[in-house]
Order: C-alpha cells, then structure tokens, then sequence
C-alpha cells in the first residue's frame, strides 16, 4: 500500500479536492503534532512524573489530573503562534484563551477536550484528546459569543486515541478518515479511508449503574436491549463502557455500535454530563460523517443552538437505526 502521511494527505485534500485551505491544514498539522507531544507524556506515564492530580479544579467543578492540565498547555503553545486561529476554548479554562498580541491572528477558533477520559490516567487505560474547529464570525471579537455556534458550522473536527497504538481520525466535512502514528518515523499515517458505522448493530455502551436515575424512555430502550431474543427487539446485545468517550466512539467508528449519556436525576440540573462544544459536538460530525446518526433524544446534536461555552448536553450516537428508535421513545414520551 502506498504510504501516506498526514501532511501528504492534507496537501492532497487542499489541492486536488478544495477540501480545505492552507490556514486549516496547518491547523490540524498543528493539532495533530501536539497530540503526538500528549502521546509521549502518557506513554511516558510515572516516569515522567505526569500521573495523578493537579490539585486543582475546573469549570465544571472537576478535580484536574496532571495529565488533563499538561495536555492544556500542550495544545495552547503549539497553536498560539501560528497565525491560523482568531481563539481557542477548552473543557479546562474557565473563558476563552485570546491569541497574545505578539502573534498574528487568523480565522478559525479551536475547542479541545485536551485529554478525555482523565479518570482512566492513573490506571493506565486509553485516553484521548477531541477537537472541534470553527470558523470565526467576520468582524467579531473571538470572545465566548463567537464560540456559541451549532455543530453544523463546524468546518473539522476529530479526536486522538491514545490506546495500544496512537490515532488520528478526522473529518473535514468529507467523510472521515484515520492515521496511525509511526513512533520511529514520528508521523501520523494514513491507515483508513472512509470510515462508515453499520446502520444495524448488536453492541451498545452507557454507565449502567445510573440506570436507576435515567427518564423513563431510556430505561424502555434499555431494558428491551436487555430483554434479548425473548424480548421485543428479538436480539441479544452485548454491552461495552470503557468510560473514555474517545475509547468508546472509536470502537463504534470501527464496527458499530450505540453509545448513549443520556440526561439522569443526578446531572437533570446541569443538562447532561458531556460536554455540546468539545465532546458531543465533534463527535457527532464525526458519526454523522460515518454514516451514523447522534441526538440528544429529541433532536439533532449538530443543529443545537449552544448557549454557554461549556453547556451539557445528554447524547446518543452511533448506528443510525438504534439511534432512530431511542430518539422516536424520547418524542413519543414529550
Ligand atoms: P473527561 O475526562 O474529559 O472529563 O470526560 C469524561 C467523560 C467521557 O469521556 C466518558 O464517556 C464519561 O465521562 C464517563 O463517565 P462515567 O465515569 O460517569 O461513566
Ligand atoms: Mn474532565
Ligand atoms: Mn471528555
Ligand atoms: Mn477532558
């Protein structure tokens, strides 16, 4: 098989196909590069120090791990000189983060989940970093306001896995495509083209020990899942809950399959528990892009107006006839 690399295939998409411009293929170089940096620090783990809590706390009132700050900054140095971002956003500050003076500006805002899945650091589990791209409003101040777009607008979006072997995938709008990275060649290589999620699917992921607290159609959906060949659905599942968000959509990009976070008595007050800008957003484009489907039971996750920066929302995605199913028992429900 002919080799390509990341940057081959991006000079390819910019030139042959239109796909993008030269400021969002250096863009996603960038990103791309600094997640290579993130994959050394965790592959590097308690020898290099970076296990473990920050004892600190962010917006969300969640206790930073090293790991989730290290990655922070990471994604911030490598992509504040450039010239191709207006701002970046992220899951671990509290406001926007404005492009300093002494650097040109460009058109994009970038939003990161820097390392998802922080719960499973320390047991040395499979992380990941998921970033969405924008294009800044023309004439606006890139504040918090100019982030506040539906997923529809956004222009790239993808995540790295950061599992036995690091991955890119990633979408401009096309289809979606992954890279593996080659650690002696230090580039990310192209190793699947258009990724599709099968419609039909036999495995699906959620925390079932909230299942006590979800709304009563998802407890419907569910419980007929569980009921197998005897039951309505006249199928066994299997089930799956790796707890990295990036673990699980991956595994869904690659052979199928639901993932669901729906909204609970416990998270009723705050939306949801993941994330619309930098969690559910991204990876929606991504599923949909595949071929797969994500709501957040009632509708489209892609065409939700975002009112805050770091806004919650219950999310539901993957093969596209289950998604159909769970989403028609929420409107049923209304
Ligand atoms: P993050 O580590 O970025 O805060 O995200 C964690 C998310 C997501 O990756 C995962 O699907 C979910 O939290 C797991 O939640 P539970 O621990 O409640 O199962
Ligand atoms: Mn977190
Ligand atoms: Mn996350
Ligand atoms: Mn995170």
């Amino acid at each position: 098989m002919r080799r390509i690399t990341l940057s081959r295939y991006l000079i390819e998409q910019q030139r042959e196909k239109n796909h993008l411009n030269s400021d969002l293929r250096l863009l996603i170089e960038v990103v791309a590069r600094a997640c290579k940096t993130i994959s050394v620090a965790i592959n590097k783990g308690e020898l290099a120090g970076v296990l473990g809590s920050a004892g600190t706390d962010n917006v969300q009132g969640e206790v930073q791990k090293k790991l989730d700050v290290l990655s922070n900054e990471i994604l911030l140095d490598a992509n504040e000189w450039g010239g191709h971002l207006a701002a970046m956003a992220s899951e671990e500050m509290d406001e926007p983060h404005p492009i300093p003076n002494r650097f040109p500006k460009g058109e994009f805002l970038l939003v990161f989940d820097p390392l998802d899945g922080s719960s499973n650091i320390d047991v040395n589990m499979t992380v990941g970093t998921i970033f969405s791209v924008l294009k800044c409003p023309e004439g606006v101040e890139p504040n918090e306001q100019a982030f506040l777009q539906p997923g529809v607008k956004q222009v790239a979006a993808g995540y790295a896995l950061y599992g036995p072997s690091t991955m890119l995938v990633l979408t401009t709008g096309h289809g979606v495509d992954a890279f593996t990275l080659d650690r002696e060649q230090g580039s990310f290589v192209l190793t699947q083209k258009g990724m599709r999620i099968p419609e039909e699917t036999k495995e699906f992921a959620i925390n079932m020990s909230n299942m006590r607290f979800w709304e009563a159609p998802m407890q419907r959906y569910i419980n007929e899942l569980l009921a197998g060949k005897e039951g309505p659905r006249g199928k066994d599942f299997n089930m799956r809950w790796i707890a990295s968000m990036v673990a699980d959509v991956h595994r869904i990009m690659t052979r199928g399959g639901v993932f669901f976070y729906p909204i609970d008595s416990k998270t009723k007050d705050k939306g949801g528990k993941l994330r619309l800008m930098y969690e559910a957003n991204p990876m929606s484009m991504l599923v949909e892009q595949a071929g797969g489907a994500a709501t957040n039971g009632l509708q489209r996750i892609l065409e939700i107006k975002p009112e805050k920066l770091h806004q919650r929302v219950p999310v539901m995605l993957g093969s596209k006839q289950e998604i159909d199913l769970v989403t028609s028992y929420h409107l049923e429900s209304q």
